[in-house]
Parts: C-alpha cells; sequence; structure tokens
C-alpha cells in the first residue's frame, strides 16, 4: 500500500512532557550535557515559523526527563489526550517527550486509547539550543501528521521516519534517526511536508481510561530481570521473599531464553501466582515458542513487555474487585 498526500487542515493540540526537544544546554555546541524538559511547549512552538499560521493550541502536562517518567504522568497524559481528541474542532494531538522512554509511553497510549484520530509523539536527539536541532523539524512533521486526511491511531515521528507507535523501539543512543519498528520498519516518512505511507494504520481496540482508573492509588510492581552469562535464580527469590513484586519481564538472550538457575526460579515465580512474560535483550527481533510455562512476548520490547503486564496486572485487580 503507498499512498502520498499534502496536509489538510484542522486543530491539532499540542501536549508538552519534557525530554531533550525541550532541552537546554550552555553552548550550542553540546549536545551531552545538556538538561532536559526545561523549555515550555509553547515556546518549542513558537520557535517553528511554519506553525505560526495553523490553528494549534499548546498545553503542558509535565515537564520530565523520560528516564524520569511515571505511570501517574501516563495516566494525566492519556486523560488529557482523549479530552482533546473527542473534541469535534480537533483533527489530532501531538505529544513532544523524551526519547529514552519513548516506546513504553507510545505502546501504554495505543494499548489505552487506541485512537480513531491520529496521536502523534515527537521527540529530539538534540538539545533545543544546539546550532542543528532536530526538534523543530520533528515537530513540524508530527502536526503535519496529525492533520493528514485519514492519519488515525498511535503514531510516532522522528528524522522523517514514522513509526507505528505500538511497534516504536529507541535501538540508538546517539544517531539523529534513533528508533526501529522492528523487521515490518517504519509505517512510513515525511519529505518537506509530503507524507508517504507504507503501511496500514495501527489498529486495535483500546482498553479505554476506565481500566486504569483505579491505578492512581497504585500502580503494580513490574520488574525486569535480565539473562547474562552466569545468569542464576537469585534476584528472582529475593524479590519472591521480599513480596510486592506483581509480575517479572525477563529479557532473555536471543530468543528469550534463560540460564537453566534463572528458568528455574522464573517458573517458582509463575507457581507462586506471578505472571510473567520472556522477551529479549536483543535490539530487534520477536520471541517465539520456548517454554510454554513462561510466556513469549513476541515482538514486544523488554519495556513494552513491562508496559503489557503492568495494564494486565490492573486488569485482572479490577476483574477481582468486580467478580
Ligand atoms: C529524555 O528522554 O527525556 C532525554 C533524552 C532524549 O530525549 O533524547
Amino acid at each position: 500500500m503507498q499512498s502520498v498526500e499534502k496536509a489538510a487542515g484542522g486543530r491539532v493540540v499540542i501536549l508538552g512532557c519534557g525530554g531533550t526537544i525541550a532541552g537546554r544546554a550552555e553552548s550550542d555546541q553540546d549536545t551531552v550535557g545538556y538538561r532536559a524538559a526545561e523549555i515550555g511547549v509553547d515556546v518549542l512552538v513558537a520557535a517553528v515559523p511554519a506553525l505560526r499560521a495553523l490553528p494549534l493550541e499548546a498545553e503542558q502536562v509535565a515537564q520530565v526527563d523520560s528516564k524520569d517518567m511515571t505511570p501517574a504522568i501516563w495516566q494525566q497524559l492519556a486523560a488529557r489526550v482523549a479530552f482533546h481528541l473527542a473534541r469535534p474542532e480537533v483533527a489530532g494531538v501531538v505529544v513532544t517527550h523524551g526519547t529514552d522512554t519513548l516506546e513504553e509511553t507510545a505502546y501504554f497510549l495505543h494499548r489505552v486509547l487506541a485512537p480513531s484520530k491520529p496521536l502523534v509523539l515527537t521527540a529530539a536527539m538534540r538539545p533545543a539550543t544546539a546550532l542543528m536541532a532536530d526538534g523543530p523539524q520533528n515537530l513540524l512533521d508530527a502536526v503535519t501528521l496529525a492533520r493528514h486526511p485519514g492519519a488515525r491511531g498511535v503514531l510516532a515521528v522522528i528524522g522523517g521516519e514514522v513509526y507505528p507507535g505500538g511497534e516504536l523501539r529507541k535501538v540508538h543512543s546517539r544517531r539523529l534517526r534513533a528508533f526501529s519498528a522492528g523487521d515490518a520498519g517504519p509505517l512510513g516518512r515525511i519529505d518537506d511536508g509530503r507524507f508517504e505511507r507504507w503501511r496500514d494504520w495501527p489498529a486495535g481496540v483500546g482498553l479505554g481510561l476506565p481500566a486504569i482508573a483505579a491505578a492512581a492509588a497504585k500502580w503494580p510492581r513490574v520488574e525486569i530481570v535480565t539473562n547474562h552469562a552466569g545468569a542464576d535464580g537469585r534476584i528472582v527469590d529475593a524479590l519472591l521473599a521480599q513480596g510486592g513484586v506483581d509480575a517479572i519481564v525477563f529479557a532473555g538472550t536471543g530468543n528469550g531464553t534463560l540460564a537453566l538457575g534463572l528458568e528455574a526460579a522464573a517458573l517458582r515465580a509463575v507457581a507462586a501466582g506471578v505472571p510473567v512474560l520472556r522477551a529479549s535483550r536483543c535490539g530487534w527481533g520477536p520471541v517465539l515458542g520456548g517454554n510454554a510455562a513462561l510466556p513469549a512476548a513476541g515482538a514486544l520490547s523488554v519495556a513494552q513487555a513491562r508496559v503489557e503486564l503492568l495494564l494486565r496486572c490492573l486488569i485482572s485487580a479490577q476483574g477481582d474487585r468486580t467478580g
């Protein structure tokens, strides 16, 4: 499938969450020692001349380095996105965010909202003060996509490439094109305001805001345990002995494999009623098959598998309360 169209009209709401796109450094040469999440979203929007003539609104939802992202902010963000997307005059919503946990936020919003209008996340690898800042172009591309006729679902655009939000992975620590969508590749790309689409829009039915409403009191505790040379099960046993762990993601080697001692401990966790998912510490590729008692995470990254278990714990806790 391929389509190339010019952007159309429609109001876009831009929700700021912080990140390097809102980062500031002392020098325009500094793309390492900057502080993320310092510049307000209204200033980011005002810095892009091409956005001035468009019907836009900007709202600051959070101002964090995304390494410090929390489920509470996700909940607040999901509520603001849902509010704005429900407004008939709003064509789409853009979220400015840090790159480091962008894949988690994108997956969370995809699973909770799966909106029928476009929800476009964007970010930057260089701070706003850099000589060759990438944020302004990424923001312009995100608005272009949010106004694109027929666009829908959670999307991410960075470095001109458009990704389905639910499949996003950060795969490089420094490059401007730091993301991938796994083997299926990007959904499309934007060049000079022209959007070319290669894959279907994201599909799926969102769990809905009520599914996460009760979490405000206490978010489930989902830990990640990594397999490695010499790994054994002591971390898992310590988690079980400590109590309070609601689920565990295993970041396995290769196709989600675990060392014998760690696998035995993972089975003890399952026997103790702790749900698990087996993902891969490889940057790319799915986990298929393996020990059926330790379910494979499929195409989810380790971080996305953690979000998936978080949501499953919430849903199952809700079932327990209503059942
Ligand atoms: C962050 O994730 O907030 C900092 C790093 C970045 O945005 O690239």
